[in-house]
């Protein structure tokens, strides 16, 4: 039997990797819109922007053509920014054949209407089964073959099984889920605490306030999981205290180097202009604080970083909010 063809969207670190892994094991497509790196995929097989000139899989093929990328692919996995998804999953639409499922790779929210991203892509694309992998992926280690582990949650459990044999290696592990809704969370929610550990590491806070934002991050990370529908046992796992722990320690984590440039004076600008690509946390942060309060649950790390991010509040000031109140029983 033919094997299916996988189509990833976007040529950033996460989106290549996974299309790297995925030609492994079946015929596979990146899209991305820069036609230079485009070129660079085809004829060098590195994407020197996002990854240095760690090697991709030679037989990985790219296109800057979205309608080709689409039109053949059995498999479709997302992995633009955030911001971006609406648009081009609405151009995607025209040419998508009606049964086939996607993936999302995405770790944010749609700011403004506060949404998942697999449930943008069922509003823009109704009836397509759709599910979402994650977990602590620091992409260029993926791309440079270190073992890993990741979660793809789908409802079709099924569905989730053949897709899972198409996006991992013997050095990448891919579990299976039907908990959507934690594993989607998980990743959009830990990119804001890899910005409050990047703080304290900014600040040399040292090891043990490390240690305690990541601890209460996941309890913070968990409460909120769950009132959205997540099932508490994913927040356990790899997508949740997996990613959590990758994010909020690892040089590579744009996230992390977020919050540590800010707690070393720089502005949001200079970091954007110096990181060259998106952090999630960033957007995810008021949207996070958003939902926060509409489920009522306390985030007060959650809180400072939305304080700092959208509100002007000084790194300093982070820890002492933290801790403006005595701390209730754990
Ligand atoms: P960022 O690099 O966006 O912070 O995220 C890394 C990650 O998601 C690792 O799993």
């Amino acid at each position: 039997m033919r094997q299916p063809k996988v189509t990833v969207l976007g040529g950033g670190s996460w989106g290549t990797a996974v299309a790297s892994v995925a030609t492994r094991n079946t015929e596979t497509l990146l899209w991305a819109r820069d036609a230079d790196t485009v070129t660079e995929l085809n004829e060098r097989h590195t994407n020197s922007r996002y990854l240095d000139d760690l090697p991709l899989h030679p037989r990985l093929r790219a296109t800057a053509d979205l309608q080709e990328a689409v039109e053949t692919a059995d498999v479709l996995v997302l992995g633009v920014p955030s911001h971006a998804c609406r648009a081009v999953l609405t151009e995607a639409a025209d040419h998508l054949r009606p049964w086939v499922p996607i993936v999302s790779l995405v770790k944010g929210l749609e700011q403004g209407t506060r949404s998942r991203i697999t449930d943008v892509v069922s509003e823009v694309l109704p009836g397509h089964p759709v599910g979402v992998l994650n977990g602590p992926n620091i992409a260029r280690e993926i791309v440079q073959g270190y073992a890993a582990a990741a979660t793809l949650a789908m409802p079709d459990h099924h569905l989730a099984q053949s897709l899972q044999r198409l996006l991992s290696s013997k050095l990448y592990r891919v579990y299976t889920s039907t908990d959507v809704t934690g594993v989607e969370v998980a990743g959009a929610l830990k990119n804001v605490f890899a910005i409050a550990t990047g703080f304290g590491d900014g600040l040399e806070a040292g090891d043990n306030t490390r240690a305690m934002v990541i601890t209460r991050s996941l309890r913070e990370l968990s409460r909120l999981g769950v009132a959205m529908g997540g099932q508490e046992r994913t927040f356990s796992g790899l997508s949740g205290m997996g990613d959590l722990i990758a994010t909020c320690t690892s040089p590579h984590s744009r996230n992390r180097r977020v919050g540590v440039r800010l707690a070393q004076g720089r502005t949001l600008e200079e970091i954007a202009a110096e990181l060259k690509q998106v952090a999630e946390g960033v957007k995810s942060s008021s949207v996070v604080m958003e939902l926060a309060d509409h489920h009522g649950v306390d985030m007060r790390i959650a809180h400072e970083v939305d304080a700092v991010i959208n509100h002007g509040q000084p790194v300093e000031h982070t820890y002492r909010g933290l801790l403006r109140e005595a701390p209730s029983h754990e």
